[in-house]
């Protein structure tokens, strides 16, 4: 059936961020080297990323590289950010305008221009991709202070704190899927998801497909988000 013709994607779900986890389960259980199930991880991201912009969601953001992966043997880690120098040597899909989130200043400085390029090349495209690179929300927080403290800034509000994050003009996530069977947020959007809707599954991110982000989007569709408030009548 065409998934299309299942949902129509409306308002309430104008963005989906995803944490791509498993990649390294998914190759240990074929007897393959993590740095292999990285690299399907990739191929994946890129499948999943243009159905969803097919479908209509206007914002996704994925985790790609958290703060804390460094922690990660160098060869993995070094696997890791040459998959990214090859996802950026190619052109991204038609209409996404691709943004970077996270510290760029700990990266290489070669893969940081190339970042910045993918960004300025992407920049009128309609729907927004946002791949959170050496991310970690509590120092996208402690960098937003510190943003606010040097503009001189007193009385802080939520605005202010929205508009010096590195998701400034993007919608707060409407859905967090989380690949790989763990329940947790691993330093993901902690001020963003504040009402997000939150959808583990065991599926590995390497196996996810169309259908699984159908289920997932099915699952957020059949919820009811109060904000606080109370039922609509
Ligand atoms: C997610 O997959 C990708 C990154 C964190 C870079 P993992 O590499 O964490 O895979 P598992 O969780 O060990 O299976
Ligand atoms: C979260 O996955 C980060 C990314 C998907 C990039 P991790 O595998 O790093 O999370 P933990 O360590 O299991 O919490
Ligand atoms: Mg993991």
């Amino acid at each position: 059936m065409d998934r299309e013709k299942v949902i129509e994607i409306d308002d309430r779900l104008q963005h989906i961020a995803f944490i791509m986890d498993g990649n390294g389960r998914w190759a240990n259980r074929r007897g393959m080297p993590r740095e292999l199930g990285h690299k399907k991880g990739v191929e994946v991201f890129t499948d999943i990323t243009e159905y969803c912009h097919k479908i209509g969601i206007k914002y996704i953001t994925v985790y790609a590289f958290s703060t804390e992966n460094w922690k990660r043997p160098q060869k993995e880690v070094e696997s890791i950010m040459k998959l990214l120098d090859e996802y950026l040597d190619k052109s991204a899909s038609e209409d996404a305008c691709v943004r970077f989130i996270g510290d760029s200043s700990r990266l290489d400085p070669a893969l940081a221009e190339k970042i910045r390029l993918m960004e300025e090349k992407t920049r009128n495209g309609t729907r927004v991709l946002n791949v959170a690179l050496n991310y970690g929300s509590r120092a996208e927080i402690v960098n937003a202070f510190n943003k606010l403290a040097a503009a001189g800034k007193r009385e802080i509000t939520e605005q202010d704190i929205c508009s010096a994050l590195y998701t400034c003009g993007c919608p707060d996530p409407d859905l967090i899927v989380r690949t790989g069977g763990d329940l947790r947020i691993s330093n993901f959007l902690l001020w963003q998801a504040a009402y997000s809707e939150l959808y583990f599954t065991d599926t590995l991110w390497p196996d996810m497909t169309s259908k699984d982000v159908d289920l997932a989007i099915e699952d957020f569709y059949s919820r009811k988000r109060r904000f606080g408030g109370l039922d609509k009548k």
